[in-house]
């Protein structure tokens, strides 16, 4: 049969505006769920993404990457692997799990807003492939962490942690909540996939494969490599559309919306992939650190993709390439001490080894983040592990919901960014969170943090085993140190030699 070429039939093919007379525009496109920004919806006829597809090359290529990666799954045989893999390794699977296959179906529902209220035919055609994408990288990153479920417990928190109160989970779910499933198409559009899907998922499946090859676990580096070909098609819904919003002079909200977003995922980057790259990856499987992978993926990258289009960088930027140095220091930091409180064991990579790489990758590092683990080391080494673990909780963070973290030791730089709303006192980790708040203090104001919600009561027994009961881990979720403290042994011998 002969077929016409795509490009010969695709623009009539995909516009499918019409002129309603049943219903009024406002009726078909709420402006809540369509488009805040108020552009004329004849604007957007002249929306053109940049990535053409049709439904049956869309069919035939995702049966292909699915095949790809359901067969190198079957053909490695896994369990050998998990057995005698590094534990720091399975860390990385556990947290990435967790963190991210629910959030994948999340990421559909923002999708179909985009199918259903985006007034550019290009944008609703484009974001449908986006919802079957979502949906696909949900189910995949579902199966293939359950047959582990036997051997380890953690890993049934792929599809736990989403309906938990454990605090990372609240951080991500208010974090995306805000991003992606609290927003009009057009909002959602240059949030979550410009801002986040363009400028950070490159770094979780691109940086974290490379990573995951190095260490011998080519499967989950098929695996996440495979979704990242889908992330970079439906994360080019974005930039069409910023380039009629600031065509339409609505440049200034635009860019207040990619600055808010954009700063929102570095956040949870901080506490994600900056513990896996720097930490938890095997120290002679690590090769680029996590600034390193930032800096190559999401400055250079992200900042040419911002100036492309005619934005500004974000006003925060000089903060943000100061917090490379730090913040997922301390994040880590505050993983490893908290671990009964996630559900990975969180690898300490603070052996003698590991921290000599830390100071070339990060000069300063001993005398700073360093000297708390001088402290962590003596008391594992005399034994003490009980003064190694949490007896209450830490200043949590008003809008990324994480602990409140900064340079400790020499160049202490350790501080709150609170905030008065209508009686009530809000903390931040930055400027740029509060700055956040302040953009639109009603959005935010009635979420409480963990650390809001064991003040107000709501935890009982306001107790460290209330506060995990309440995060739903029982003794077999718990992270643990995960070597047992292997890592503190080198700091003995050297010490004796
Ligand atoms: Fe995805
Ligand atoms: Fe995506």
């Amino acid at each position: 049969m002969t077929l016409l070429k795509r490009s010969d039939w695709y623009d009539i093919a995909r516009d499918t505006n019409w002129t309603p007379s049943f219903v009024t525009e406002e009726e078909l496109f709420p402006r809540e769920m369509s488009d805040v920004f108020d552009v004329p919806r004849e604007a957007w006829n002249v929306y053109d993404e940049p990535y053409k597809t049709s439904y049956r090359e869309y069919v035939k290529v995702q049966r292909e990457k699915d095949a790809g990666a359901y067969s190198v799954k079957a053909a490695l045989g896994r369990m050998n692997f998990y057995k005698n893999a590094d534990p720091g390794w399975l860390t990385i699977l556990k947290a990435h799990y967790g963190a991210i296959a629910l959030q994948e179906f999340a990421a559909g529902m923002s999708e179909a807003r985009m199918a259903r209220f985006g007034k550019a035919p290009g944008m609703r055609n484009m974001a449908t492939f986006g919802l079957m994408d979502e949906t696909r990288h949900g189910q995949i990153q579902l199966f293939f962490p359950h047959e582990l479920v036997p051997q380890d417990r953690q890993f049934d928190w792929a599809h736990r942690a989403m309906h938990t109160n454990e605090w990372a989970a609240i951080a991500a779910r208010q974090t995306f909540a805000d991003l992606f499933s609290g927003r009009d198409a057009i909002s959602v559009s240059i949030m979550l996939t410009f801002a986040f899907e363009t400028g950070f998922t490159n770094m979780q499946f691109l940086g974290l494969a490379s990573d995951a090859a190095d260490a011998g676990d080519a499967t989950f580096s098929n695996l996440i490599s495979n979704i990242q070909t889908d992330e970079a098609r439906h994360a080019q819904i974005g930039a069409p559309a910023l380039k009629i919003l600031i065509k339409n002079g609505k440049k200034e909200e635009a860019q207040k919306k990619v600055d808010i977003a954009f700063w929102r995922s570095w956040r949870l980057f901080t506490v994600l992939t900056g513990p896996m790259m720097d930490y938890y990856t095997p120290l002679a499987k690590r090769h680029k650190s996590f600034k390193e992978f930032m800096e190559e993926w999401i400055v250079t990258q992200f900042e040419r993709n911002m100036l492309d289009l005619g934005l500004d960088k974000p006003w925060y930027w000089d903060i943000f390439l100061e917090e490379l140095n730090d913040t997922h220091h301390g994040m880590h930091l505050g993983a490893w001490y908290w671990r009964p409180t996630v559900w990975w064991n969180p690898a300490a990579g603070a052996s003698v080894a590991d921290r000599e790489w830390l100071e070339a990758k990060y000069p300063g590092w001993n005398d700073t983040w360093g000297q708390c683990w001088d402290v962590i080391t003596q008391n594992v080494l005399a034994g003490r592990h009980d003064l190694t673990l949490p007896a209450t909780l830490p200043v949590v963070c008003n809008m990324s919901n994480l602990p409140i973290v900064g340079r400790p030791g020499k160049g202490w730089a350790v501080r709150d960014y609170p905030v008065e709303y209508k009686g009530r006192r809000y903390h931040f980790g930055s400027e740029p969170d509060r700055w956040c708040f302040q953009q639109e203090p009603e959005r935010y104001a009635g979420h409480q943090s963990l650390v809001d919600r064991f003040v107000s009561g709501l935890i009982n027994p306001p107790t460290i085993p209330g506060v995990l009961a309440y995060m739903g881990l029982g003794p077999q979720d718990m992270g643990k140190d995960a070597h047992d403290y292997a890592w503190a042994e080198s700091h003995r011998l050297k010490a004796a030699a």
